[in-house]
Formats: structure tokens, C-alpha cells, sequence
């Protein structure tokens, strides 16, 4: 059996940091209420003229050479964004031009938050099925140019950033499993209305904000990943024990903290990063990912679960062996 094993991981943040003390100064909040209730201090933020390219392209050439890999051993590149550079071209393919290399699948994948999951999870099947033998994958977004800098409810929330992973071909695990779900009856609770004008007049710059009925969402998340941590040890017949990390995505610290209470795991295996970088959509997980490889917390042979859940609703899980 081939199996898709992570052998590199990177990422990049934005120089820019933008502190909660900051965004006192311009809309109606106050550090307290952002660190109470989302476990946010600070998020990084694109500078002007900078892309989502542009992030992915630094985590992916950081993600190549702590595999050791070069651009031209890459077969296939899937990108997890919300915020591509254009409509089209694909960021993937905007990449793949950027690393000097052509001809094979380069895509982008629009699952919000769980793009990266569904990106892995996708060239995972690439590479079990023999399609790729080194896939470079990655999640990235620049969401602060989705926000209504004006409401409060939402704009105190994003940051920007990008994680990369390799993947490669291997007899060993290796990604165990990964699981992907969306339900398409939620989009009222959280979406974004821009995009493709539908005729004229209908779609204007000002319609391009994030809008959610945050509470809400909160309680479907918390309920969502409760069901998929059970899914992805019941398909693996694993149990809570057997884990070694939890790599959640970054929305909200208690949101966190219930996925780790359900897989009664102490929070010093749970992998933190929202404090320093807020939600960076797609980007979270991989970003979370490299910080806690980086620092020697994961180490060759654990046991990791990853998840995430977003707009769509999208939500997905992968239980790997590092
Ligand atoms: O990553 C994709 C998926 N996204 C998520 O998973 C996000 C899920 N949702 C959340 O993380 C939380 O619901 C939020 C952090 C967005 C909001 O926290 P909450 O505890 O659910 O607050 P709430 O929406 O129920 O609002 C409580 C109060 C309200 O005031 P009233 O009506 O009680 O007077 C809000 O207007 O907090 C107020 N509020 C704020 N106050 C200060 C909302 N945003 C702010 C703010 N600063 N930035």
C-alpha cells in the first residue's frame, strides 16, 4: 500500500502585526473581549501589493528545502485559498509558474477554512492512487481583505499568513485518513457576497466583506468537530490515547479547547498559535503545523490529528503519522 507522508513542512507570516490595543483606536472593542473570547492578541496583515502568491510562495520554498526537495521534483501543487490573486488564473498555477516548473496539476482549492484539509486530503488520494509522487501543498489566505474594517463583529478576528507542507510517496504511513464533509444549507450563517458580477449593478466592491452570525457558527463548530474527532478514530480504530497532537484550526481558543476536552487531551498537546496570528483561514492548520515541528514539540513518529471547519460549511479531519 503507498501511502502520502508529510517529509517538509513552512510557512510565512506578514511582517505587518496589528496588536487588539490598535484596533481599540478604531472600532467599539477592547483587548479584553478579544483575548476572552477568542484567545486573540495580535494577527499579521499583508502589506499593500502583497498577494496570497506571494505567502504561498515563501511557505512553499520553505516547506521544499526542510524536505530537502527541489521545485522540479514537485508533480503536483494544490493551493487552499478564499483569497486568490485573481478570479483566474489559479494561485496554484501563479505558483507553479513562480517555482520554475510546468506541466503537471496546479489547482486551487476553495474550502475556506478547511482548504487545507481538503488540499491534503486530495493529494493524498493523488498519491495513494500513483497520480503523484511529491505533492506540494498548501494553505493560504490573505482574509483581512475580506473584512469590513467597520464591524466589530468580525474584522477582530482574521489575520493573514501561509503554511506549506511536502508530500511524498512512501511504503510507511503517513497520512492514516482523512475525512471531508460540507453542507451547503449553512451558507446564510456565514459568507461572503462579492465575486462574479451577476448583471449589472448587482454585485459592488462594498458587498466583498466576510458577514456571520458568529454565535451561531460557534455552536455548529464546536458540535462539527466533536462528531469527526469520534469519525476519525472509529475509521482508524484508534483511541484517544493513541494520539499524540491535536492541530486544530484557529477560530477561536474555546472552540479549541472543547475539541481537546472531548478527546480528553491536555492542552500542552494541542498545538496554539491564535494568540500571535488570529484565524488565518486555510493557512491555520499548516501554520500551526510547521511552528510546532519548528520548535521540536512534534517529532518523527507522532501521531497527529489535524482539523478545521469554515464556510461552506465545510469541515474535514486527517489523522497522520509524522
Ligand atoms: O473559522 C471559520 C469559522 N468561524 C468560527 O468558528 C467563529 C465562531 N464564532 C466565534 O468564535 C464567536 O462566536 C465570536 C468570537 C465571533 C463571538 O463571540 P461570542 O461569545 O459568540 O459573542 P456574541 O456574538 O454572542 O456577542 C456577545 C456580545 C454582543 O453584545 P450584546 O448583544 O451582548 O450587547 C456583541 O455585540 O459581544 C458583542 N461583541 C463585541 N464586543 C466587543 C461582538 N464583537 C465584539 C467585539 N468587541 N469585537
Amino acid at each position: 500500500m503507498t501511502y502520502a507522508r508529510i517529509s517538509g513542512t513552512g510557512s510565512y507570516l506578514p511582517e505587518r502585526i496589528l496588536t487588539n490595543k490598535e484596533l481599540e483606536s478604531t472600532v467599539d472593542t477592547t483587548d479584553q473581549w478579544i483575548r476572552e473570547r477568542t484567545g486573540i492578541r495580535q494577527r499579521h496583515i499583508v502589506a499593500d501589493g502583497e498577494s496570497t502568491c506571494d505567502l504561498a510562495e515563501r511557505a512553499s520554498r520553505s516547506a521544499l528545502e526542510s524536505a530537502q526537495k527541489h521545485p522540479e521534483d514537485v508533480d503536483l501543487i494544490i493551493v487552499g485559498t478564499t483569497t486568490p490573486d485573481k478570479i483566474y488564473p489559479a494561485t496554484a498555477c501563479r505558483l507553479q509558474s513562480r517555482l520554475g516548473v510546468f506541466g503537471c496539476p496546479a489547482f486551487d482549492v476553495q474550502a475556506v477554512c478547511t482548504g487545507f484539509i481538503y488540499a491534503l486530503g486530495i493529494a493524498e488520494k493523488f498519491i495513494q492512487s500513483g497520480s503523484a509522487k511529491t505533492a506540494l501543498v498548501i494553505g493560504a489566505d490573505t482574509h483581512s481583505r475580506l473584512l469590513d474594517w467597520t464591524d466589530r463583529t468580525t474584522c477582530v478576528l482574521f489575520g493573514d499568513g501561509a503554511g506549506a507542507v511536502v508530500l511524498e510517496a512512501s511504503d510507511e504511513p503517513g497520512i492514516y485518513s482523512s475525512h471531508l464533509h460540507a453542507d451547503g444549507r449553512y451558507e446564510p450563517l456565514l459568507y461572503v457576497d462579492g465575486g462574479v458580477p451577476r448583471g449589472k449593478g448587482e454585485i459592488s466592491e462594498g458587498n466583498a466583506y466576510t458577514k456571520m452570525r458568529g454565535n451561531e457558527v460557534f455552536k455548529i463548530a464546536v458540535r462539527t468537530l466533536g462528531r469527526i474527532v469520534d469519525e476519525v478514530l472509529e475509521a482508524n480504530r484508534m483511541e484517544k490515547s493513541d494520539l499524540d497532537w491535536l492541530i486544530p484550526h484557529q477560530a477561536n481558543i474555546r472552540i479549541i479547547e472543547a475539541t481537546a476536552r472531548k478527546l480528553s487531551m491536555p492542552m500542552d498537546r494541542v498545538v496554539v498559535t491564535i494568540e500571535d496570528q488570529g484565524n488565518t483561514s486555510a493557512a491555520s492548520v499548516p501554520l500551526a503545523l510547521d511552528v510546532a515541528v519548528r520548535d521540536g514539540r512534534i517529532k518523527r513518529g507522532d501521531k497527529l490529528l489535524l482539523e478545521a471547519f469554515g464556510g461552506g460549511f465545510t469541515w474535514g479531519a486527517a489523522l497522520v503519522r509524522y
